[in-house]
């Protein structure tokens, strides 16, 4: 597959609006991403294949760090590489900012996600006790 990656824009957003939460996650409604890609402090990219948006991702930068806000493939498009190709270059885009650190949280039930951070080097900082409803959350970070 030929994918590209780029900066994601608000017509990017209105071009996944109306299958955001079918097809990609539920986790965030269009509103708060629109909010976070109008945030002079986000930075979010896409992930695009003949023209179709199959995954995007984005940090939000506080002082020299950063928090990954989302990461999300299209769920037809999941565990093809997709994925890891925008961790990578969020990490990229991060170093090419002079952040200092990455972190997320992450529910303790996502193997997937886990298995994503933990090969590109993040590490298990500690836990939040029920951050998500019921679900606990493990804090990871990497150094960059
Ligand atoms: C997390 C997510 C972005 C991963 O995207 P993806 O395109 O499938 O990622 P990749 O294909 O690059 O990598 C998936 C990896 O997880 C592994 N994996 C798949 N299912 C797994 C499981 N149940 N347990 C552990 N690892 C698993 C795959 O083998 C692959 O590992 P590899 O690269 O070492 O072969 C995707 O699952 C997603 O959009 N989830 C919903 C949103 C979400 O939860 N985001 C994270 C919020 S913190």
């Amino acid at each position: 597959m030929n994918i590209e990656i780029s900066k994601m824009t608000l017509s990017d957003l209105d071009n996944i609006k109306n299958n955001l939460t079918s097809e990609f996650d539920d986790f965030w409604n269009y509103n708060i991403l629109k909010e976070e890609l109008n945030n002079n402090n986000s930075n979010y990219i896409i992930a695009k294949s003949n023209n179709e948006i199959i995954g995007f991702a984005g940090i939000k930068i506080v002082i020299s760090e950063a928090d990954i806000m989302n990461i999300v493939t299209k769920k037809i498009y999941r565990n093809q590489g997709i994925g890891s190709l925008l961790l990578e270059n969020l990490i990229l885009l991060s170093k090419k900012l002079n952040l200092t650190s990455l972190s997320l949280e992450v529910n303790t039930n996502n193997l997937t996600a886990i298995h994503l951070y933990k090969k590109f080097g993040f590490e298990s900082l500690g836990f939040r006790k029920n951050y998500y409803q019921n679900q606990d959350a493990i804090i990871m970070t990497k150094l960059l």
